[in-house]
């Protein structure tokens, strides 16, 4: 198998385009893209899997062998004997599924767009400057790193150098609990939301500090670290639109209606909802509902189409109706770059392959090997 060598590095894939669809692959119709693409899976057999997370689009997910959750979905990929993996999500996901596969197995992302801004909020050089401003302020603070399984690899092997882990939607509590047994202070990263809504979890809520990476000079170090959390001042555009307003709207127009959200959400979203996880949560509530019951859903748009398609005798509505967004950087996984990727496997080429630095690799291997341990 040829490789094709990108003028790559970590940091800068976060935000260019580095490759092109090629011509030939923009106007494809429908009905084409989908053969063309089963031809290729069909050719290339087990050796190929295409994992899709739950933000994709119909066009995507119906190829994929595995639709879920961020973390489900590197599962997959390190339990798959797949020569190649084809990652339809985005950027940090692909460098997860890359870290935890066997080196020998390729993790390819079928556009380079699709960098989620929120793990661009939290870059490791603006880390590392909070991190030498903190711990010189506070030298005796104990603060323990935390990041959302939503970073690049570079700031989850920093997590691991500093004695920290990795979390997920469903077990960022746990995480800080783990942090506390080791420290006195969790600096959480980069999901402002994810992080306050877990202190409430444990009680903490009257002990949180902000940190703005853009304005440091915001907040005083010393006093941040007094506080048991430290959020960093990052969050999702997509969630960060739900409002506790939406909830109370939908209550009063749909009172038989129940409210199930990511909690990515700000605090009062989530405390208005009935339910809250990660998406696979989300997905599980609508699949475990009784026929006739209807649920309003707080997360990307897409999923919400998805469970309205998958669950026909459930009622699913989207939260904010039509204001409802979809994810500007899971929308880059168009069908045409999955026919063009999938295609230049079949021809012995690997376009878009994701490698994660091997120092990096093995730290961050680290933050997910304790995340595993909670
Ligand atoms: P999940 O891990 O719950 O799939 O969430 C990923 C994500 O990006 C949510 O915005
Ligand atoms: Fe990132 Fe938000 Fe998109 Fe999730 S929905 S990938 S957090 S931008």
């Amino acid at each position: 198998m040829e490789t094709v060598e990108l003028d790559t590095d970590l940091s800068l894939f976060k935000y260019d385009s580095l490759e092109q669809l090629p011509p030939a692959y923009r106007d494809l119709s429908e009905s084409e893209r989908r053969r063309r693409i089963t031809d290729a899976l069909d050719t290339l057999g087990d050796d190929c899997m295409v994992l899709g997370h739950n933000y994709q689009r119909r066009e995507i997910v119906e190829h994929a062998d595995f639709v879920g959750d961020s973390y489900e979905l590197s599962k997959r990929a390190a339990n798959s004997d797949a020569d190649h993996v084809v990652f339809c999500g985005v950027t940090f996901m692909a460098e997860s599924a890359d870290i935890i596969t066997d080196g020998d197995q390729s993790v390819l992302l079928p556009s380079m767009e699709a960098s989620c801004p929120m793990a661009g909020m939290a870059e490791a050089l603006q880390v590392d400057s909070a991190w030498a401003e903190l711990t010189a302020a506070a030298p005796e603070a104990g603060i323990v790193p935390v990041t959302y399984m939503n970073s690049y690899a570079d700031l989850k092997a920093f997590c691991a150098e500093q004695g920290g882990l990795v979390c997920t939607s469903s077990n960022a509590a746990d995480a800080f609990e783990w942090a506390f047994e080791r420290g006195d202070t969790v600096l959480f990263l980069p999901d402002k939301y994810l992080g306050y809504n877990s202190a409430h979890e444990l009680g903490l809520e009257d002990s949180v500090a902000e940190w703005d990476p853009w304005d440091a000079e915001s907040t005083d170090a010393a006093t941040a670290a007094e506080a048991d959390v430290i959020l960093w001042d990052g969050y999702c555009q997509v969630h960060e639109r739900f409002t506790a307003e939406h909830v109370r709207d939908l209550r009063e127009r749909r009172p038989d209606a129940s409210v199930v959200v990511h909690p990515e959400c700000r605090r009062e979203v989530v405390e208005a909802a009935d339910v809250v996880g990660s998406t696979s949560t989300i997905r599980d509530t609508v699949a475990e509902a009784d026929p006739g019951e209807t649920w309003a859903i707080g997360t990307e748009i897409h999923l919400a189409r998805h469970l309205d398609r998958w669950h026909e005798d459930v009622e699913v509505v989207p939260l904010c109706g039509d204001a409802c967004m979809d994810c500007n950087a899971m929308r880059q996984i168009d069908p045409n770059y999955l026919t063009w990727i999938l295609e230049e496997l079949v021809d012995g080429r690997e376009r878009n392959r994701i490698e994660v630095a091997p120092r990096e690799r093995e730290l961050a291997e680290v933050a997910l090997e304790r995340m595993l341990e909670i």
